[in-house]
């Protein structure tokens, strides 16, 4: 379990698909490599064993997969993830930028699919081994907004993706919700303004932050 103060260095980026977040943690960690050591992570992901069980969760063959299992599988990937890269990198004083974290377990398997809260909130503990992020940025997305880069990009769906708008509607306002419960935590951004807009916002919050 990492001791307090371990998270000052970690920074999640949250939203639903398409909100903009993997092209906003790409550009932050750039900015961010010229000045000091740090990693880029996809969560779930970064690991061999966590990579591979994204691929078993994001099978779009895999319709008969339990949401509990989603659940399990989402936190054992994190899990592999934290002990084997994180907490090492945030160790040797690195700044670790993870696309998605726990809130996204919160907010697609507890407001998405619908499990008891509190029973994720217990889930989500495990699987990121009490590591909390220090600051989140959230990308607020209207569905047309989503649907019209959909639409413009030539990106598969994954077997989530592929869940319809009601779904995405229940996602987003569980973010909102998180949003509001950690505003310490948080920055709710409005995902549909310009990359280059979103990328400095980001920019002038994290350096006022870390230097
Ligand atoms: N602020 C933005 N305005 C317009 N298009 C964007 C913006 N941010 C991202 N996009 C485009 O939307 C698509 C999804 O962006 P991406 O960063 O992959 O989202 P996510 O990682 O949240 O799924 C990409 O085609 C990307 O180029
Ligand atoms: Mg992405």
């Amino acid at each position: 379990m990492p001791e307090s103060g371990l998270n000052r260095n970690f920074i999640t980026f949250e939203g639903i698909d398409f909100s903009g977040k993997s092209t906003q943690a790409v550009r932050l960690y750039n900015r961010l490599a010229k000045k000091c050591s740090c990693l880029l992570l996809r969560d779930p992901g970064a690991t061999r064993i966590s990579e591979r069980i994204r691929s078993i969760l994001l099978d779009n063959s895999h319709t008969e997969m339990s949401y509990w299992t989603e659940l399990l599988l989402y936190e054992a990937a994190r899990a592999q993830m934290v002990e084997e890269t994180i907490v090492p990198a945030l160790e040797e004083g690195r700044i670790v930028i993870c696309d998605r974290f726990y809130d996204s377990t919160t907010a697609y398997q507890g407001y998405g699919r619908g499990l008891d809260l509190q029973f994720v909130g217990n889930a989500n503990q495990i699987g990121s081994c009490r590591l909390t992020p220090a600051k989140t940025f959230l990308f607020d997305v209207e569905p047309g907004v989503v649907r019209a880069r959909k639409e413009k990009s030539n990106r598969t769906e994954d077997r989530l993706e592929a869940e319809g708008m009601e779904f995405l509607e229940r996602v987003r306002a569980g973010y909102q919700s998180i949003a509001k419960e950690n505003p310490d935590r948080f920055y709710l951004l409005d995902g549909g303004r310009s990359v280059l807009e979103l990328e400095d916002t980001i920019w002038n919050i994290i350096t006022n932050y870390l230097f």
